[in-house]
């Protein structure tokens, strides 16, 4: 897989324009109703930083991507906030959290890499600690601009993260089509 599509300055730039109006304010509405505010919270590739502007009215966040040209971005535009370098397969950070978010990202592991990046989420979270991830919804995989897309069902979200989460809520909604996405919340176990 070509993975550079979000690590170059060019395509970077034309991914900002195109997901300008894309945001995630309803899965952090959902969100807390599970997680408390103020809460220490880490999201996992936080882009262009639109998902990170919300989640900062109601957490104590912590930034995070595995681009350094979005990261150097982030850390431009919110110099008082804090970011790390990660990626999401491998988190590798001693931090502990009260919660992880990710909205669109985790998308682009394979099944085997979601596994890993899955049990790092447990090293990371604090007793009880809440995620919050969103997925397309679907069967099989393709490549997207170079990218791995890796649909979901309800059944193999269940399958992949029952085992260490409880699921909290795990439910369909629309991204830009009908049913298109699928969020998922659960407590560590
Ligand atoms: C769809 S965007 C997320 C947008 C973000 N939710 C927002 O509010 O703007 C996907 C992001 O995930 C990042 N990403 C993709 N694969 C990753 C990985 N393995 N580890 C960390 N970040 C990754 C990309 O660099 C990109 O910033």
């Amino acid at each position: 897989m070509n993975d550079n599509y979000y690590k170059t300055k060019k395509s970077v730039e034309e991914y900002i324009k195109l997901a300008k109006d894309v945001h995630g304010e309803e899965l952090i509405e959902k969100l807390s109703h599970f997680l408390p505010s103020n809460s220490l919270l880490l999201e996992i590739g936080s882009g262009p930083g639109t998902d990170f502007q919300i989640l900062k009215k109601e957490y104590r966040v912590v930034g995070s991507d595995y681009s350094t040209e979005f990261l150097n971005r982030l850390i431009r535009n919110n110099a008082k906030d804090e970011f790390l370098n990660l990626d999401a397969i491998t988190l590798r950070t001693q931090r502990k959290f009260d919660g992880i978010f990710s909205n669109k990202v985790l998308q682009h592991l394979t099944d085997e890499e979601l596994r890993r990046s899955i049990l790092r989420q447990v090293d990371l979270l604090n007793d009880s600690g809440v995620i919050c991830h969103s997925f397309w919804k679907g069967k099989g995989e393709e490549l997207f601009k170079g990218l791995l897309v890796n649909y979901q069902t309800d059944e193999s979200l269940r399958d992949l993260f029952g085992r260490n989460f409880e699921i909290l809520l795990l439910e369909e909604y629309t991204e830009f089509e009908d049913g298109d996405s699928l969020i998922l919340i659960g407590k560590k176990k």
